[in-house]
């Protein structure tokens, strides 16, 4: 182990109780203003403001509020039951919006159906056997299979499709496969199946750097399908690794063996985490992009972290004891670290769950606009409840 993990110490399980505890007195809190909207993709100074149901994102609320559900169900002797009543009632109302908005088609042109609808759908259809959600996300998985390319065999991130300047995938997709492997399941249809092999396939043969670092995007020629060139997006340049990225390589790597049992998986997932591990600053919480280390005074992203937590911590579950004890040991030293230091603990800062994440940060080589930085990010704070929950019993993934 590195050295810079060696000496850390693992949240305790009266932490993690603590900490979830927290989540739920937030979510619950907030939930007048966030059943019929959401919060914002970021915060800005530390609090989210409500939207309508239209970002890639508030699928990631939903979540979070289903794993309350879990935690306060589980927890009987200190929650009532009007709590729970509550929380199921707002995730109700939020999956009649996920079933609204797929089927009007309102901003569902891009590839994250998974980021929206396995956290909220998904998730509502395996807890309380939704229908409303399983027919969601059955639409919602088909309008997936619309960004598929047959030429070059992936899923398209963005764009119309017939585009060549967005002819490309991109490494956060893998989290969005999860659903079509559920639709697979659910339907008994394989199409679903075969296009996120397919893609998978395609992502990781071309994503993953020599050095194990990680391209955000990758493009293809539209005619041939070939593998053409990587490109970065949100990271800090070119061929730096986005902290991010390698996070969503991290756990989309786990989720792609979860699906595939392909072995080869397994080794590429050790790779892209000994990456990510090798260039975590002392505190263990990465700065925006590998490009930056202790010293520099580049914002963090903390979401990062929890993105990989939660990926060790489903691929411990697929690998022998000795090798899930170490992957779990890594987690929890992480998690001590978001926990300690980057959590929020008092809901008059935020009115979300982790401080200093990074959605999108303008760089001299990068095209993008700068929004969400060093703010709360709701992906960021879904996927750190994810992680106590997931060290805190068997839990039951909505991916
Ligand atoms: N999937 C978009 C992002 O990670 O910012």
């Amino acid at each position: 182990m590195k050295n810079t993990l060696k000496n850390k110490a693992t949240i305790y399980d009266s932490q993690i109780k603590e900490a979830l505890e927290f989540c739920i007195k937030q979510i619950t809190e907030c939930l007048p203003e966030f059943t019929s909207h959401f919060p914002k993709a970021y915060s800005e100074k530390n609090f989210y403001a409500p939207t309508e149901n239209v970002d890639w994102t508030t699928g990631f609320w939903t979540g979070e509020i289903w794993i309350a559900y879990e935690y306060v169900k589980d927890h009987p002797e200190k929650y009532g039951p009007e709590v729970l009543e509550s929380l199921e009632g707002a995730a109700k109302v939020q999956m009649d919006s996920f079933l609204y908005r797929i089927e009007n088609e309102i901003e569902v042109d891009h590839h994250d159906m998974g980021f929206l609808y396995s956290p909220s759908c998904v998730a509502g259809y395996k807890l309380i056997g939704s229908e409303v959600g399983h027919r969601a996300a059955i639409l919602a998985a088909d309008r997936l299979l619309r960004r598929y390319h047959p030429v070059g065999e992936f899923l398209q991130a963005w764009g119309p499709m017939d585009q060549p300047e967005n002819y490309r995938l991109i490494i956060d997709c893998l989290n969005n496969l999860p659903l079509l492997y559920w639709a697979a399941d659910e339907t008994g249809d394989s199409k679903y199946r075969e296009v996120a092999d397919k893609h998978i396939h395609t992502a990781l043969s071309n994503l993953i750097r020599e050095d194990y670092s990680t391209w955000h995007t990758f493009f293809f020629d539209p005619v041939t399908g070939a593998p053409d060139h990587g490109a970065t997006c949100q990271g800090y340049r070119d061929g730096s690794a986005w902290a991010r990225g390698q996070a969503w390589g991290v756990y989309g790597l786990a989720t792609a063996y979860r699906y595939t049992h392909r072995e080869e998986y397994i080794d590429l997932f050790d790779h892209v985490l000994e990456y990510f591990i090798d260039h975590l600053p002392e505190d263990l919480v990465p700065f925006w992009d590998f490009e930056f280390s202790d010293g520099s005074k580049e914002p963090r992203d903390s979401s990062s972290a929890s993105i990989a937590v939660c990926g060790m911590l489903e691929m411990s579950r697929h690998v022998p004891a000795d090798k899930a004890a170490l992957y779990r040991e890594i987690a929890a030293k992480i998690l001590k670290s978001l926990c300690d230091n980057y959590a929020v603990k008092d809901t008059s800062i935020s009115n979300g769950l982790v401080l200093h994440s990074t959605y999108s940060n303008h760089s001299p080589y990068n095209t993008c606009n700068h929004y969400g930085v060093d703010e709360c990010n709701i992906w960021g704070d879904y996927f750190y409840m994810e992680a106590l929950i997931r060290l805190s019993k068997d839990w039951q993934q909505y991916w």
